[in-house]
């Protein structure tokens, strides 16, 4: 008899389980979920292997349940059974049986990574993106969006239904790159370049993390895909591409403030401390690649970003006076 308390016990292990495994419904980050080719081959191999380990745990429960009652003891009997080593054909049979499991998981599985790895574009104009994770954002550069080459951070914008091809590049420490819902995971290593190809099959915003600890901002090393229709892509690449002219007085007291204090670190050239290039910063839906844009969150990771993503390497800009402060931000908000 199953005791009350024991009961219990166990019902709350399941209540607990069944909780944390509700926080992984997120159909942005979900990788059984998927919403692009390569997810969806990897959810394959997933349930390929789940469908082999359930027929061997029933195998094994089957058989460990028929001989703990077949050879009980039984009341009356107290001789030892007859004790059986080295049967030749037992051993050959559950040695075998594990080889061919394994083959059978074996050959699926270097299939679908050698086709996931092979990430050479066929076509001169397939979309290729350099992606370069630092601590602790990430860089887009796109090398031909419709023929167009330019940058971004923290959000990466591509077309639904097709090969993106990535070059993922480390500058400082290791990282890597993940977008669960589209899947595949590349390791960022400093001198090294890896490749791998996404595709959206759904248009929609995905979201993407650093699976590598690369330091105190790790787990806040976030980025969004979002996945366009291609007439909207192309819309998007073509304000990437066309410089934003300030006009108000505040924003043009803004971009002198942005070009004296900022821009050393977030160029298009390539300084000594490198940021990300802000020059449309205006279009982004998130601040520090995480929090929701607005004021009020540009203004605290402006005062002191350390205490939004520890680790970052921005420093505090907390000299400029409070209408500096609001140009500043009204040039940045606006920058389109
Ligand atoms: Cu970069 Cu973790």
């Amino acid at each position: 008899m199953v005791s009350r308390q024991h009961l219990s016990r166990v019902l709350s292990v399941f209540a607990l389980v069944a909780f944390l495994l509700a926080g992984c419904g997120d159909p942005r980050l979900n990788a059984l979920q998927p919403k692009g080719t390569a997810g969806e081959q990897q959810l394959d191999l997933i349930m390929l292997s789940i469908y082999i380990m359930l027929f061997v745990f029933a195998v094994v429960m089957a058989i460990f349940i028929y001989v703990i009652v077949r050879f009980r003891k039984r009341k009356g009997v107290s001789r030892t059974p007859k004790q059986v080593h080295g049967s030749t054909l037992a051993e050959i049979v559950w040695t075998a049986i594990p080889i061919i499991l394994l083959a059978i998981l074996a050959v699926p599985t270097v299939k679908t990574t050698f086709n996931l790895g092979s990430a050479q574009p066929k076509s001169a104009d397939a979309l290729k993106i350099k992606v370069t994770g630092y601590q602790y954002w990430w860089e887009f550069e796109y090398l031909n969006a419709n023929g167009k080459r330019f940058k971004t951070a923290q959000e990466l914008h591509i077309p639904v239904g097709k090969k993106v091809y990535l070059e993922i590049y480390g500058k400082d420490v290791l990282h890597s790159f993940w977008v669960p819902a589209l899947g595949g995971k590349m390791d960022v290593i400093p001198g090294k370049v890896n490749t791998m190809w996404l595709d959206a099959k759904k248009p929609g915003e995905y979201q993407g993390k650093c699976a590598e600890l690369c330091g105190a901002g790790h787990a806040l090393m976030d980025f969004k895909v979002y996945a366009h229709e291609q007439a909207d892509f192309d819309k998007w690449v073509a304000q990437m591409t066309t410089p934003h002219k300030p006009t108000t007085v505040a924003e043009k007291e803004g971009e002198k403030i942005f070009k004296q204090n900022c821009l050393s670190c977030h160029a298009t050239a390539d300084p000594k401390i490198k940021g990300p290039d802000l020059s449309k910063f205006g279009t982004r839906h998130t601040i520090a690649g995480f929090l929701p844009k607005n004021e009020k969150n540009l203004e605290k990771w402006l005062k002191d970003p350390e205490s939004v993503k520890p680790g970052a390497r921005m420093p505090k800009i907390n000299y400029l006076n409070d209408q500096e402060m609001k140009s500043l931000m009204e040039y940045l908000m606006n920058s389109k």
